[in-house]
């Protein structure tokens, strides 16, 4: 009966033990992971856009190869994420329906436009900075496909950072001009990376469950202050500044503290008003249409394989 499952369940939790697919699961469970899992996917998809528009101008074969290989790791780390999102009962299907319709979330940060070249070693840096962030506690959520998703996800995270950090060192390193870029890219992707991090804890909505069935480890506010204590020490090694003279640690609260972030921007983008949404959007529904004949033609293949196990 219900109670003996839900005790089962609340023990598992208790135990910071993982809840599997075939487990019972409170259905508020079941809906806050699709939830977040989807979003976590769409986010992957979405955000190879801003890279892979530089794919064709990296200044050379090398940067060229590397970010080849970052944007195909974000289709991949999607692949992983909609799969986990699957075992819940959610299909494939419907979380890109929702996304091609505009229905569904994915993570604010990919409706900022990459300008530079230098974009990519602010993004490397910044976006996967945060995002490594905000995964390496997510490796211990509690429903395990999510979690082993994540365990793997993040081994890739950190090459993805380190080319970031990588380029910038090397613009910051090179003529006046190219430093300046490096130094334009920082200014234009500190603040929303730090968003991407979510609302402030007492405009979080989610947190509360989600920390209580161990899927959040940390509040929003907890790992945004990590983070920034992060990148403060890594700014001096690129020889660049953050653009936030208010970065201090905290010693009582034992956080590291900045300027306030424009929430009400935050809160455009996510009513997909933000400065790129809509091509970001429109590239997703291009992309798509023009793989549609590819799902026909390994549908046809499967279907042709089934018939001839009949046989
Ligand atoms: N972008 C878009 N929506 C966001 C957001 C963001 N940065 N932060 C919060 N939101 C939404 C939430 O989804 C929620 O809306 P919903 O209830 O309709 O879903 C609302 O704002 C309130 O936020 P909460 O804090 O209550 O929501 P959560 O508890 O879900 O916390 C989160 C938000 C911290 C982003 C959490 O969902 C999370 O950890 N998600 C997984 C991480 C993720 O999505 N990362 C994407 C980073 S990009 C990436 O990984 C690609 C990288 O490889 C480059």
């Amino acid at each position: 009966d219900l109670t003996a499952e839900q005790e089962q369940f609340d023990r598992l939790i208790a135990d910071d033990s993982r809840i599997e697919p075939r487990d019972w699961m409170p259905e508020a469970y079941r809906k806050t992971l699709a939830r977040q899992i989807s979003q976590h996917a769409h986010s992957e998809i979405i955000g190879m856009q801003p890279e892979a528009n530089w794919i064709t101008r990296a200044p050379s074969l090398k940067r060229k190869a590397i970010l080849m290989a970052k944007v195909q790791d974000e289709a991949g780390h999607g692949l992983y994420l909609y799969s986990a999102a699957e075992t819940l009962g959610t299909t494939r299907d419907q979380m890109m329906a929702d996304l091609i319709a505009g229905k569904a979330r994915y993570s604010s940060i990919f409706n900022y436009p990459a300008r530079t070249w230098a974009d990519m070693g602010a993004i490397g840096w910044l976006v996967d900075g945060a995002a490594i962030a905000n995964q390496v506690p997510l490796c211990r959520a509690s429903y395990g496909p999510y979690g082993r998703a994540m365990v793997r996800i993040c081994k890739e995270e950190s090459f993805h950072q380190r080319q970031g950090f990588e380029i910038l060192l090397e613009l910051a390193n090179g003529t006046e001009a190219q430093k300046q870029m490096a130094q334009d890219a920082v200014n234009r992707w500190y603040a929303p990376s730090l968003m991407m991090f979510g609302p402030p804890d007492d405009d979080s909505p989610n947190s509360k469950q989600s920390m209580a069935w161990n899927i959040k480890r940390f509040s929003n506010d907890e790992l945004r202050s990590r983070f920034v204590g992060m990148i403060v020490e890594q700014v001096k090694t690129l020889g660049l500044t953050l653009p936030d003279d208010e970065i201090g640690y905290n010693e009582e609260s034992g956080k590291w503290e900045h300027d306030p972030l424009d929430w009400d921007e935050f809160k455009e983008v996510l009513a997909g008003r933000g400065p790129c949404n809509a091509q970001r959007l429109e590239r997703r529904r291009e992309a798509h249409d023009d793989g549609a004949w590819v799902r026909e033609a390994a549908a046809a293949y499967a279907a042709k394989q089934a018939e001839k196990r009949t046989m």
